[in-house]
């Protein structure tokens, strides 16, 4: 080895596009103490569409006991304008909800469930395979309907109750949601503790196993300040889809000690910085932000937000 190739910078492969998911009004509302009215829910939708998003989850039909912050997503569905080729996906525990959701013109749900059994339980009342069993109807049911149908795996890289989880744990679950025939799985760190070792590790998993890239979403939350970093793994591994959400709000009741999603704008002003085309205003993201802080009083956990505020985060 010549002495400048020890030194070479050696840049990797990225993908030229990557979609952008927001779960801010379903997950970056879910979890504050506030329940925001409907008309603001419907500005807040209304305010990301204007800012390219190609894929915004407006809301979930679940127990109002469990999240009473979106009981009333129904009525946000009724009055949100719906720009073509747009998703506006909708969280789905069961065929209750499958039933909501379709009242509502939705055309894409997303069920729920989770890498450990603990977790699942506290949070939709099943363990992983009855939550699996519990979905076969709502799934297939929902084909039949022509929806796509996203399946977002909770606690992929660790569990508020049970700890670490390995990588085989995942890889078990999204094979059992690839046989129900689901688009998109969505791997989700629901408290913010992976870093990008364990995205190597839980993707190399699932390749091997002969899960396709195209199948798989990130959802990170950024309680350790790691979100960015996994992104960056995320993308070395050929990912092409990531969830956010807009200001950084969110997290799951269930999850004690998870702050928010990773903040949309964070992710937008690094993949912008790698130009890697998301077809999303930054600026418009920002607005939308703004206008939540301010219906919310209190300002979102998002660091770009912050500092085109002209706040330290
Ligand atoms: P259960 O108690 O087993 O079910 O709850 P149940 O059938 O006995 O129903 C309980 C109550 O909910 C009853 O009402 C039902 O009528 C009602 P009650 O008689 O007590 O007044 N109910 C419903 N109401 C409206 N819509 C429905 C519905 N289904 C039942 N679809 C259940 C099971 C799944 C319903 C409950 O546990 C639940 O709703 N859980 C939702 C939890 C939730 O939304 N968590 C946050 C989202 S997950 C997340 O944030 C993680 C994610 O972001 C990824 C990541 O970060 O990892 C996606
Ligand atoms: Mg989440």
């Amino acid at each position: 080895m010549q002495p400048w190739e020890e030194h070479a910078i050696r840049r990797p492969v990225l993908p030229d596009r990557v979609t952008v998911y927001e779960v801010g009004p379903r997950d970056g509302l879910q979890n504050e103490p506030e329940t925001l009215s409907a008309a603001v829910r419907v500005e807040f939708v209304d305010r990301l569409t204007d800012a390219g998003l190609p894929a915004i989850e407006v809301g979930s039909f679940v127990s109002a006991r469990a999240i009473p912050q979106l009981s009333d997503t129904e009525q946000v569905y009724r009055r949100i304008r719906r720009a073509s080729g747009v998703r506006y996906p909708a969280l789905v525990p069961n065929v209750r909800g499958l039933e909501r959701a379709l009242v509502s013109g939705v055309a894409e749900i997303a069920v729920f469930t989770a890498a450990t059994e603990t977790f699942n339980r506290r949070n939709i009342n099943a363990g992983v395979d009855e939550s699996i069993e519990r979905f076969r109807p709502v799934v297939a049911r929902a084909r039949a309907e022509k929806l796509r149908v996203r399946a977002y795996v909770s606690t992929a890289f660790g569990c508020p109750y049970e700890g670490p989880v390995s990588p085989d744990a995942v890889r078990e679950v999204v094979h059992k949601l690839l046989d129900l025939q689901v688009d998109e799985i969505s791997l989700g760190d629901t408290i913010g503790v992976a870093t990008p070792a364990n995205v190597f590790d839980v993707i190399e998993t699932l390749y091997e196993s002969g899960v396709t890239r195209g199948v798989l979403a990130l959802h990170f939350h950024d309680t350790r300040g790691t979100a960015l970093a996994n992104v960056y793994a995320g993308l070395e591994c050929g990912i092409t889809t990531f969830d956010s959400s807009a200001g950084g709000l969110g997290g799951c009741p269930f999850a004690p000690g998870a702050a928010g999603n990773l903040a949309t704008e964070d992710l937008l002003y690094l993949l912008q910085g790698l130009r890697i085309e998301t077809g999303v205003s930054l600026p418009r993201v920002v607005s939308a932000s703004r206008f939540l802080s301010e219906a919310l009083g209190h300002r979102p956990p998002g660091r770009y937000l912050a500092a085109v505020s002209g706040e330290s985060a």
